[in-house]
């Protein structure tokens, strides 16, 4: 059973993902996707988004990275897959989830899966482009407007050549609002014979165990909910082994997400100080009230200094109270 952490747009880093791993659980994870339009993207491109490709593609705890690629058209595409298989990528994502009019606008994301023949086509496309022993796999939701056509991207991806397939449990219409379908996940997984990834809602070792009921996966996704509770992966872990883990306390979250503060201030113009961290808190404060507090206390701060020394007051403030039950 493998945990993959999801790749996330403006919130998980390099430095994210060497701090989460840090933790025991998660066995794989995904960069911010590189945009491709038309151009071949040279090669610092690929390292600004995965400083990994130095390390032979792994965090510092030596979970495995893949790199992420969003665009829409296969030639590019495959250019770029393999551009970024020679600066080091040992394993390519494509991103045919995201639901930012943006993205969307510009023909990348989830819009391409109005029409499984593209999906198809990408897939096919950079899954020749790089060697085979470079896995490449796919992430897509359960459609566009509505969850009708799930099966037909599903397949369209096998049929493509992709080693894996992460689904996130709802369409680009649903956004992100609960439930996900963890159901039609398992029709996926019923029918293909890639491994198949479930991802969606799932914020504790509950709602694994949910998941896991419903969709059939073994290998599960999970993004906002390791957020939320940093330790999410080494909790359910601990449950497939009969052993436990608690969740982590908002004394520890909190040093975590100091240090974040700490070694991500050199790498963002000083104009954005403190914006991921305020990111960051929005989840954690689903689970700890503390968070919540601190959250309203620096949410228009963007001193450097002030922001330390909130920091510096919050942590000689909390008490080791566990997270709410
Ligand atoms: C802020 C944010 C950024 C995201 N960026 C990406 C992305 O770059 N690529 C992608 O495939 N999915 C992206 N997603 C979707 C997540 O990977 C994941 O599918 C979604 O959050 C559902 O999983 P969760 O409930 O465990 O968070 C993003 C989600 C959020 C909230």
């Amino acid at each position: 059973m493998r945990i993959h952490l999801a790749p996330m747009e403006g919130v998980i880093d390099y430095l994210v993902r060497d701090i989460l791993t840090q933790t025991k659980g998660i066995d794989q994870c995904v960069t911010e996707f590189v945009r491709v339009v038309d151009q071949p993207l040279p090669r610092r491109v690929f390292r600004r988004f995965c400083p990994e490709l130095e390390n032979q593609c792994r965090t510092p705890s030596g979970v495995p990275v893949k790199l992420q690629l969003l665009g829409g058209q296969p030639e590019p595409m495959a250019e770029n897959a393999r551009r970024a298989v020679r600066a080091g990528a040992q394993a390519i994502d494509l991103n045919f989830g995201c639901p930012a009019k943006t993205v969307n606008k510009s023909d990348g994301g989830a819009c391409l899966l109005r029409d499984p023949n593209r999906v198809f086509n990408i897939v096919s496309a950079v899954r020749n482009a790089v060697p085979s022993d470079i896995p490449v796999s796919a992430k897509i939701r359960l459609g566009f407007a509505d969850r009708s056509n799930y099966m037909d991207n599903a397949r369209a991806c096998e049929d493509a050549g992709a080693d894996e397939l992460a689904v996130h449990a709802r369409s680009k219409a649903d956004g992100y609002k609960p439930p996900a379908y963890w159901e039609c996940i398992g029709e996926i997984k019923q029918k293909l014979t890639i491994p198949v990834i479930a991802n969606g809602e799932i914020w504790s070792v509950e709602d694994y165990k949910k998941c896991r009921a419903q969709s059939g996966c073994d290998d599960i996704m999970l993004g906002r909910g390791l957020l939320a509770c940093p330790n999410l992966a080494q909790q359910i872990k601990a449950y497939l082994t009969g052993t436990h883990s608690s969740p982590m306390t908002w004394h520890q979250a909190c040093q975590i997400l100091h240090h974040y503060f700490r070694i991500s201030l050199p790498i963002y113009p000083q104009k954005h100080a403190g914006n991921r961290i305020k990111q960051w808190l929005m989840y954690l404060r689903l689970n700890y009230p503390e968070a919540r507090d601190f959250f309203e206390a620096i949410k228009r701060e963007r001193n450097p200094q002030a922001l330390e020394a909130a920091f510096q007051r919050q942590l000689a403030d909390t008490t080791d109270a566990r997270i709410r039950a």
